[in-house]
């Protein structure tokens, strides 16, 4: 692959900026559907002339927290350079800079939880390789591990005992198996779930769209993360761990609360995580920003009638689209 200047459509467009072509089917799908135009911005190996405008479009970022475990590891980098060469130009950028910054940290989003309000694990950011196991002094077993910059279950790890994680230390320094990506590993509280479940409520426009149970039944603590991030087709388990929970409403106090933290941390989409603990604590302990929705639970929606995720973003990115470049309706019906 050839380093290249990054496309431009011949009118407005959505520009949809991301790490991993296999997670854009479904919205290209969806945005096709509706007749608007889009542009694949793929990190890394492309080229911004800083001296150009970037081109009339609305721009969204689905930039990963993971990207390094796929491409190089500074795609981090790529994507901060291209955000703010959009925003110095003032195009609309929906999940701007300031919420990459969220994506990329569990510190940032813990920071954010507690400053609003919200039940978030107790956890310690260890720096460096040396001090897990002693930071983990702090914590009554069961705890578990994870990285600062995660994304499909990176380290996450639960250890029942400190000589457990004594024994696995090594793994998160440098040179190690789990080495985190920015030098930062997360020691947190485990949370017990009342029923062997996690939720995991979806956010577009700001608002719920809908909540999916996420099974985490069958032992499957560290493989859950992996099977969150399955594309079509690559999941190895036979039961999908997903399914809508339907009592989990706009009316539902937490969403309330949520919606209100999204609105005020200028976040349009978002996928949040919570679980209800043993002990009776709603616990929010992720914010993820560039969901790729379950397969089946947006099949089981779109056969009850319902707008799957996909295609209620490509509706967002619509009406944002003609707000950030007004004439843009006439342009995608003419075309
Ligand atoms: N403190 C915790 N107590 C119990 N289980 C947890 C805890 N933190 C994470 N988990 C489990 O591990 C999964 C992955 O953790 P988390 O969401 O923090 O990592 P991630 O890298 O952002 O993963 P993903 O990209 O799948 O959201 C959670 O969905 C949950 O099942
Ligand atoms: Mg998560």
């Amino acid at each position: 692959m050839s380093t290249q200047l990054l496309p431009v459509a011949d009118g407005p467009a959505v520009y949809i900026i991301h790490d991993n072509p296999e997670w854009i089917a479904p919205f290209a799908q969806a945005l096709e559907r509706l007749g608007v135009d889009y542009v694949e911005w793929l990190l890394p190996e492309a080229q911004i002339d800083l001296t150009a405008e970037p081109p009339q479009g609305l721009f969204w970022s689905r930039l990963s927290a993971s990207a390094h475990t796929r491409t190089d590891s500074h795609v981090k980098e790529y994507g901060r350079a291209v955000l703010a060469w959009l925003e110095a130009a003032g195009r609309t950028v929906i999940n701007a800079s300031h919420v990459y910054e969220l994506e990329v940290s569990k510190v940032r989003q813990h920071q954010e939880l507690v400053a609003h309000g919200f039940d978030a694990p107790r956890t310690s950011a260890v720096f460096g390789g040396t001090g897990l196991a002693a930071a983990a002094q702090d914590f009554t077993p069961p705890f578990i591990t994870k990285h600062n910059q995660g994304g499909k279950g990176l380290g996450v790890r639960r250890f029942d005992s400190h000589a457990e994680l004594d024994a696995a230390a090594g793994d998160f320094a440098p040179g190690g198996s789990s080495e985190p990506i920015d030098g930062i590993t997360l020691v947190q509280e485990y949370l017990q779930p009342a029923q062997p479940f996690i939720t995991r409520a979806e956010f577009i426009g700001g608002r719920l769209h809908y909540a999916v149970r996420v099974d985490v039944s069958a032992g499957s603590f560290e493989l859950c993360p992996a099977d969150a991030c399955a594309v079509p087709g690559t999941s190895a388990s036979a039961v999908d761990p997903f399914t809508r929970r339907e009592e989990i409403t706009a009316q539902t106090p937490l969403v309330g609360r949520l919606e209100t933290l999204l609105s005020q941390l200028g976040i349009d989409i978002a996928g949040i995580e919570f679980i209800e603990t043993l002990d009776g604590r709603q616990v929010v302990y992720d914010i993820n920003t560039n969901t790729n929705y379950n397969p089946s639970v947006e099949d089981t929606e779109r056969g009850a009638g319902r707008i799957a995720a996909a295609d209620r973003i490509a509706e967002f990115l619509k009406g944002e689209l003609a707000e950030a470049v007004p004439g843009t309706e006439a342009f995608t019906q003419s075309h």
